[in-house]
């Protein structure tokens, strides 16, 4: 079952914004951060619609998801960089013409700046192993050449990303990274809406 909220919870009773009191936010508020901070539960829900979604590829873009992170996994990347590999494609439902953005905007408030950056840009480092196939210019990525984080996605995509399309490989399965990615997204490192002030 979706994730959407407690529909029998207090209520704030404005009609417009402009009618908002201060016990009308304490309503929202209250109910904002349990909301929010059990994040990670949908971001895991909405990922297993990709399972059977092929599109020509010898896997499904689930196993290709738990291929990649559990590549990056078993070579000893942190927590973070593991959620990060798990979630690169979760946009191919949503944003078929730009689905790095996808992730990239979901993963923003919780991850640093190097990660971030390698997730929305990942797609056109991916491109070096197959644009040239499709008229288009396998090295798109070198205008990133002196980027600070060039090599870090350079790297993901050869290590993790490219290599995570083998029917044969043993994935681990989504269970295993569910504990991971609740507490990645429990807890923002970057939001307008307040930093980790999550209450327990
Ligand atoms: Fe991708
Ligand atoms: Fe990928």
């Amino acid at each position: 079952m979706p994730d959407h909220g407690n529909a029998a919870a207090p209520r704030a009773s404005f009609r417009s914004m402009t009618e908002g009191t201060q016990e009308d936010w304490g309503i929202i508020a209250s109910q904002f951060f349990p909301f929010a901070t059990n994040g990670g539960k949908r971001v895991l829900d909405h990922l297993r619609i990709l399972k059977g979604d092929y599109g020509g590829f010898p896997v499904d873009r689930l196993e290709h998801s738990l291929q990649t992170a559990t590549r990056a996994y078993k070579d000893g990347r942190d927590e973070e960089y593991v959620v990060c590999a798990l979630l690169h494609d979760i946009g191919d439902t949503l944003g078929a013409f730009n689905h790095p953005d996808i992730a990239a905007a979901i993963l923003k408030p919780f991850v640093s700046e190097n990660n971030h950056w390698m997730v929305e840009k990942h797609g056109i480092f991916q491109g070096y192993y197959f644009f040239h196939y499709l008229g288009m210019d396998r090295d798109m990525r070198e205008q990133y050449r002196d980027h600070a984080y060039f090599q870090h996605t350079a790297e993901f995509c050869e290590k993790y990303d490219q290599s995570a399309f083998d029917p044969n490989f043993e994935s681990m399965p989504l269970d295993a990274f569910e504990p991971m990615v609740m507490k990645l997204f429990a807890a923002p490192k970057n939001s307008v809406y307040g930093p980790a002030t999550v209450s327990e």
